[in-house]
């Protein structure tokens, strides 16, 4: 039989290769939802964050949950909804994890630059969410 990561261990594997390969990305998050809240299953960066569990309609995170679109903040400081987890951060994406319409969890970077997400990003990161989807929930 095949061996295939599954569940926490490849949300894991995903976002220490997320991490490591683009210099621009400095904390890299997945949250799973579970009930009406975001969980943090799986993370790599420098420091561990305070929000660990995140009410849907909450943050940036909270607020990509409930939509299922994802939200690209340029300046982190320009916006009410953001919960601060580091204080280096400037901007941020989060990317829903969707089965049709259904919204599983997200993908969740912090970068220290000022609007480091480009559309190229969003593309990529859709379609890393895409795959999870697929594998998970
Ligand atoms: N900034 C997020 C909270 C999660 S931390 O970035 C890891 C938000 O506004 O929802």
């Amino acid at each position: 039989a095949v061996e295939t990561l599954q569940g926490q261990a490849l949300l894991q594997r995903v976002v220490e290769i997320l991490q490591d390969s683009f210099p621009h990305y400095n904390w890299t998050g997945i949250y799973m939802v579970r009930g009406d809240h975001l969980v943090l299953e799986a993370w790599r960066g420098p420091q561990a964050t305070e929000h660990v569990i995140i009410p849907i309609g909450q943050g940036v995170c909270g607020a990509a949950a409930a939509s299922g679109q994802t939200e690209v903040v340029d300046d982190v400081s320009q916006d009410p909804r953001y919960l601060m987890c580091f204080p280096g951060t400037r901007s941020e994406i989060v990317v829903p994890i969707k089965k049709g319409h259904q919204v599983l969890g997200e993908i969740d970077i912090d970068s220290d630059e000022l609007a480091a997400f480009t559309e190229e990003d969003r593309r990529f990161l859709e379609s890393v969410a895409a795959m999870i989807a697929e594998r998970v929930g």
